[in-house]
């Protein structure tokens, strides 16, 4: 009995431990750029009928702009914002969004984390926090494909036969779609880098500008 007690305590607490390392490397780099990263995210999740627009502000909470959103926000301590708080409780205790909507991705739920830690401020400076003007393969593409990808996807024997070492075999995988879907975790694509954290957001959107341009030569 006092067996299966310390031997359940030891496993809460590799759980804990496991847990807490998973979201910390799943934390994307710094600045979150509320314009592209949090309010489209809060704006398409929570202000549907019957629920925080502006028109119903359904418990007093308005979520369509950053006025309303900024009430529900404890800048600088995430722990302490109900914005936070309700992503992370458990389905059918207040959950947000609510069921049978899909709560939101760890991922996600550590977009809105780390952009409350770092103050919940409206206006970064965007562009230049990341650059996503002037994108091309051999100045952008290659070398995030170098730091993260071609360890595997490289060589004489790339795996899953992918190989990410140059720009004409990175272009088919560009156009097919998978390239942004792995990295984005994408339903239905094996999510990339594989056994790693997610690539920075702002390397993310590089490559989703880069495949948008058509996955030029440049
Ligand atoms: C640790 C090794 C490893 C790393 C690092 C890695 N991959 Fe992969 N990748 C694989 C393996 C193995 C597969 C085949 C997986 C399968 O088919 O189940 C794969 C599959 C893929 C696929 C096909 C996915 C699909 O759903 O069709 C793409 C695209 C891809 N990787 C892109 C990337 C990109 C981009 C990076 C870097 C950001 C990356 N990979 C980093 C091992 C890796």
């Amino acid at each position: 009995m006092q067996r299966h007690f310390l031997l359940s305590v030891g496993f809460l607490i590799m759980g804990i431990l496991i847990f807490s390392q998973c979201t910390k490397n799943h934390l994307p780099e710094p600045p979150i750029c509320y314009q592209t990263d949090i309010e489209p995210l809060i704006v398409s999740n929570c202000t549907q009928s019957g629920c925080h627009n502006s028109s119903e502000q359904v418990a007093g909470y308005d979520f369509s702009s950053y006025t309303g959103i900024i009430k529900a926000v404890n800048a600088g301590n995430y722990k302490k914002s109900l914005l936070y708080k309700v992503l992370v409780i458990p389905a059918g205790n207040g959950r947000m969004p609510q069921s049978p909507a899909e709560p939101f991705s760890d991922y996600q739920i550590s977009l809105v984390a780390r952009w409350i830690e770092e103050g919940a401020i409206q206006s970064l400076d965007c562009q230049s926090a990341c650059d996503t003007t002037t994108v091309g393969y051999n100045g952008t593409i290659a070398p995030i494909m170098t730091t993260y990808c071609t360890g595997c996807h490289g060589g004489s024997q790339p795996q899953g036969n992918i190989d990410l070492a140059s720009w004409a075999t990175v272009k088919p995988h560009a156009q097919s779609g998978s390239l942004v879907g792995s990295v984005r975790h994408a339903n239905g694509y094996v999510a990339m880098p594989q056994n790693g954290s997610m690539l920075p957001e702002c390397s993310i959107r590089q490559i989703e500008k880069w495949v948008a341009d058509g996955a030029p030569n440049n």
